[in-house]
């Protein structure tokens, strides 16, 4: 079998580092405040994820972590950016409501059209874009986070059209845990994590995705990021590096175990800016 050459393009992302990462709350299925998390680890892994993206030749933009918001190291939550235009997050928990204002603040200091929300949505957690799929398209998940209502205002605001799915297992409460673009046309996503009918429309909009299993998403392997030819996922997903691998694609593993304790990995914590 032959594939046609997967080529990337260089990305600009924003990531948080983990200084002030705990897991004192549980607002999702992993996170578990028995268990303590090795604050110096996470932050090695998450510089070494810094450096590995920065090394493929990709641009990283640094937010300042806040003390008091542990879960700010899950910076794809913070805003979701189409060609210059910027739909805020407002998070689901209390507990992260003060995160979007650091996201808002790094966003209007620089050359961006912000859009402050209305609706309960957190940013790349629950959105995607697929740039070269059907002009430009934008996925959304619900069920758990982002309020439906959140789908029409980002379709609104970025004039883009926007197809809702529903999530329907807890364990896999973002979209960004099901669900990742692979490049600018194609995604790889777990059907059983969609309701029959988003399973349905996912399959008539990607006939050649690349199908992830139960094991595979419980890694956090679909937490990935891409830029189109190297994709970066968890060390302990390894059967989905090797269906990317198999599909053309060239996995770069990195190890955040500490991350997964709080209930994400690689994709959670790198949002793209879309200038
Ligand atoms: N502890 C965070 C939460 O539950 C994890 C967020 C993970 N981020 C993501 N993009 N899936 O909100």
């Amino acid at each position: 079998m032959s594939y046609t050459e997967r080529l990337p393009r260089t990305r600009t992302y924003l990531m948080c580092p983990p200084a002030h990462f705990t897991v004192e709350y549980a607002i999702n299925p992993w996170m578990d405040t028995a268990v303590p998390v090795d604050a110096a680890l996470a932050v090695k892994q998450w510089e070494l994820l810094r450096t590995t993206l920065t090394d493929l030749g990709h641009a990283v933009h640094v937010l300042d972590p806040r003390p008091g918001l542990p879960d700010m190291v899950y910076a794809a939550n913070g805003a979701f950016s189409v060609d210059g235009t910027v739909y805020g997050a407002r998070f689901r928990y209390p507990q992260r409501t003060d995160e979007a204002d650091a996201h808002r603040a790094f966003y209007q200091g620089g050359d961006w059209r912000f859009a402050a929300p209305e609706h309960v949505n957190e940013g790349e957690g629950d959105f995607a874009y697929l740039p070269a799929a059907y002009g430009g398209l934008v996925l959304a998940g619900y069920g758990f986070r982002t309020d439906p209502a959140a789908h029409a205002e980002a379709q609104e605001v970025l004039g883009r059209p926007v197809v809702s799915l529903r999530l329907i297992d807890p364990a896999f409460y973002h979209l960004d845990t099901a669900l990742a673009a692979l490049d600018d046309r194609n995604v790889t996503y777990y059907p059983d994590a969609f309701s029959p009918a988003a399973r349905r429309v996912l399959a008539q909009l990607f006939p050649d995705a690349v199908l992830a299993d139960r094991a595979d998403a419980e890694a956090f392997g679909l937490n990935l990021v891409s830029d189109g030819r190297h994709v970066i996922l968890n060390t302990e997903a390894t059967a989905m590096a090797a269906k990317v691998r198999a599909a053309g694609y060239v996995p770069v593993p990195v190890e955040l175990t500490e991350l997964k304790r709080g209930g994400g990995s690689v994709k959670c914590a790198v949002a793209e800016l879309r200038p």
